[in-house]
């Protein structure tokens, strides 16, 4: 969405600062360098697809040790990358929490040591506030969308619908109940046997099918909350029914697939977008802010631009799966803030947003 659909209201990002940013919450090991607050100087992201795709999920132990191996090259990518040393940074920005312990323990540990030997402050941020802020990245310097805003950050750990009133303040509206959406497609993709991460493979899978199958929606009653569970079950059904799961030899027919995957597809993003233009309605939000890897799929950013009463912003996709970009962006918002966490920041898992 162009920034031209934006409320042009506060001005924010006058702060002036160099970021380095640091993420390696799941299975991304990620660095950037930000300026002024949102301007990305560099965008270095290591994906560990590869290594997890055999096992159809991230296996955290796998995780933790490929972090180890990627930080130090990806923390000197971004760096050159964006042409600057480290005598040149003025704060450290790295996500502690929420995700795999692991995992956040890489990046919070290269981050203080950053920090430390530069005497550099250091602020922990929150994955899904990194989430957020994705749409700020390389916005207009003065342009701000205007408050309250609805976020829906949907990716493979989770599914919520965030109230933001302001910088920094939220309120989780509603989450999932059992399988976050970007889980769901992950194991849809595994049943349809289109491999790891599912969410890409259904998009492509589903590209221009039309199906008159329809998969069951959990609307919860009015609730903003979600549930997918009981739609990956009806999805494993149908696959069995249908001679797709499990695979046949000389596998599953394509066709077939491909309507298993539109259906699904249509499920999920039926649900989330119908919930994230209620919530802009219930709270009078003026604007919708999409994240996470789910944002990138293209029927659910088109569909959320169809149903919301007001201008949705997404980020790009590239930005909507896991970077460090959008933790330096939050990470500077929060500096400006005036937060700052010492040396004795630590990961922590679970991580609560507000
Ligand atoms: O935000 P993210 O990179 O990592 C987490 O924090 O979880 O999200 C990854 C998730 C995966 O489950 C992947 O299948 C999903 O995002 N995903 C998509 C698409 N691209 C990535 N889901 C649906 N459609 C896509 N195009
Ligand atoms: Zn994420």
């Amino acid at each position: 969405m162009p920034s031209s659909a934006w409320t042009h209201e506060a001005v924010v990002a006058s702060f002036a600062m160099l970021v380095l940013a640091i993420e390696s919450s799941c299975d991304e090991t990620a660095a950037a360098v930000i300026e002024d607050g949102r301007r990305v100087l560099s965008d270095v992201v290591s994906s560990q697809i590869a290594v997890h795709a055999r096992y159809g999920g991230v296996v955290p132990e796998l995780a933790s040790r490929q972090h180890l191996l990627q930080i130090q090259p990806v923390l000197q990518g971004a760096l050159d990358e964006a042409e600057v040393t480290l005598d040149d940074l003025d704060a450290v920005a790295v996500t502690y929490g929420p995700g795999l312990v692991g995992s956040l323990v890489v990046g919070v540990n290269a981050a203080k040591a950053v920090a430390f030997a530069r005497g550099l402050p250091l602020v922990g941020v929150h994955h899904l506030e990194g989430h957020t802020y994705a749409a700020w990245i390389e916005a207009e310097p003065d342009v701000d969308p205007g408050f309250p805003l609805i976020v829906l950050i949907a990716s493979g750990a989770h599914t919520d619908l965030i109230l933001m009133r302001g910088h920094g303040d939220y309120e989780v509206l509603g989450r999932t109940r059992d399988d976050a959406a970007g889980e769901a497609f992950d194991k849809a993709g595994r049943v349809l046997g289109l491999g790891y991460p599912g969410g890409p493979a259904i998009q492509r899978a589903a590209e221009g099918v039309e199906t008159p199958l329809v998969l069951p929606r959990a609307w919860l009653g009015d609730s903003l909350e979600f549930s997918f569970s009981g739609l990956k079950t009806a999805l494993l059904h149908k696959a069995q029914e249908l001679g797709v799961y499990p695979p046949p030899p000389g596998g599953p027919p394509p066709d077939v697939v491909a309507e298993l995957a539109s259906a699904f597809q249509t499920a999920v993003v039926d649900v989330i977008a119908t919930k994230a233009a209620e919530a802009v309605r219930r709270h009078g939000a003026r604007g919708l802010v999409l994240g996470g890897g789910v944002s990138a799929n293209a029927l659910l950013r088109q569909e959320c631009a169809a149903r919301s009463p007001v201008p949705v912003i997404i980020p790009a996709p590239r930005h909507c799966t896991d970077n460090a970009a959008m933790i330096g962006v939050a990470g500077s918002y929060a500096l400006d803030r005036g937060i700052t966490h010492g040396l004795e920041l630590d990961a922590v898992p679970s991580l609560a947003l507000a």
